[in-house]
């Protein structure tokens, strides 16, 4: 059977050498060459992150491990939180928050629009939150949260900034320092390139200094326990356990190409990218869920025509066209499409073959101009990909 394309928001497919490293015969996870290796790593996290005063860590696991552990870190269960709750993996959040008996409040609005900027002051200026918790890009609904915004406001009221930046960091913008962000998640297996496995996290060191380490119950997922094996086995075995050495390999290998690309210009990539997919999808009368300005650069998430079904669609795109999209989960379930372009989907070709995918399904009961569609994608790419 031939292999489909994988436009999921994440994991992406993997590309030439990320996908070598990955089939090279395994390493031991300590040793010299290990511990360099693992040093460079953090190097290049450290620049990912662009957070100065932090501490990075190359967590195994998916995104959720890299979240779970700034949760049981730097939170008690006497701890108040607030998040920012406007798709599913806000929702997440709190889910994660309630798990570890902390009081979590939570700001909704409607998935896919922002959060009401007076609520949220409301509740930092009304009692003690340790920290707020924002998703950057919010995958379940295509759009991204206001973080400097928020960083802003959780610092005026001595709270700490956490953010899930699993389907963000390393193709949208974001400067830790600049937009206060305390503690930043994010996973190999979307905008990095690199296979699912690794939870990249950065916590700002001061905070870390700030926590007594008797209180944090737990082992694995304790940064403190992570910082102790760098210290001190830091010579022959600087994590706490077994980290699946080709895994690790490949992330430090699609790392590198991050840095090779350029940051700056793999931002501007997936914002040409994701500019022109909602344009031309627009011009096939797809909605986006969220408006344009909060729209994220990494997924777009629409609703068909009218008159079209979003399951449908879906199956028809990997049955007929060998092209995997995501569906809708939680409140959108069953209505909206998800499309994944980051890291090495986010390039003109992936763009054009679902363009012409969906303009040719939905030209069998609907008068539409593909031509156009695939006009408008490939002018509003132009000049970076000629
Ligand atoms: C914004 C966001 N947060 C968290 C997650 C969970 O990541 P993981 O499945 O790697 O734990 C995802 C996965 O799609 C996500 O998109």
């Amino acid at each position: 059977m031939k292999a489909k394309r994988l436009l999921i928001p994440g994991p992406v497919p993997l590309e030439g050498r990320i996908a070598e490293e990955l089939a090279k015969p395994a390493v031991p996870h300590y040793g010299k060459q290990w511990v360099e290796a693992y040093r460079e790593t953090e190097g290049l996290l450290k620049k990912l992150f662009r957070m100065k005063d932090s501490r990075v860590y190359p967590l195994a696991g998916p995104g959720h491990v890299g979240l779970e552990a700034v949760v049981t870190t730097l939170l008690r269960p006497e701890d108040k939180a607030l998040v920012i709750d406007n798709g599913f993996f806000g929702r997440r959040l709190r889910e994660m928050l309630d798990a570890h008996g902390i009081e979590a409040f939570s700001i909704h609005s409607r998935w896919g629009s922002p959060p009401d900027m007076r609520r949220v002051e409301e509740v930092l200026s009304s009692r003690y939150i340790r920290a707020l918790f924002a998703v950057h890009s919010e995958t379940s609904t295509g759009m991204i949260n206001p973080l400097r915004e928020l960083g802003s406001l959780a610092h005026e009221y001595g709270s700490l900034f956490v953010v899930d930046a699993v389907s963000s960091l390393g193709g949208l913008d974001l400067p830790c320092d600049d937009w206060r962000v305390d503690a930043c998640v994010g996973a190999s297996q979307k905008c990095l390139g690199a296979a699912p496995g690794i939870a990249p996290a950065a916590v700002r060191s001061s905070i870390l200094e700030g926590v007594d380490p008797s209180e944090v119950k737990a082992w694995y997922f304790n940064l403190l326990t992570w910082d102790r094996y760098s210290d001190e086995w830091g010579n022959w075995h600087p994590q706490p356990t077994t980290i699946s050495t080709n895994v690790f390999a490949a992330f430090k290998v699609a790392l590198e190409a991050v840095f090779e690309e350029g940051l700056d210009r793999r931002v501007e990539r997936h914002k040409t990218v994701g500019r022109a997919y909602r344009e031309a999808m627009r011009s096939m009368e797809f909605r986006t869920v969220a408006q344009e300005e909060d729209c994220s650069d990494t997924v777009t998430c629409v609703r068909p025509p009218t008159g079209f079904d979003a399951v449908e669609l879906q199956k028809r795109l990997g049955e007929d066209f060998g092209i995997l999209v995501a569906g809708g989960i939680g409140e959108l379930k069953g209505e909206v499409l998800r499309i994944g372009h980051m890291g090495p989907t986010a390039n003109l070709q992936d763009l054009l073959s679902v363009v012409e995918a969906l303009g040719s399904i939905l030209k069998e009961s609907k008068d539409v101009d593909v031509k156009s569609a695939l006009e408008v994608a490939t002018s509003m790419s132009k000049g970076f990909f000629d």
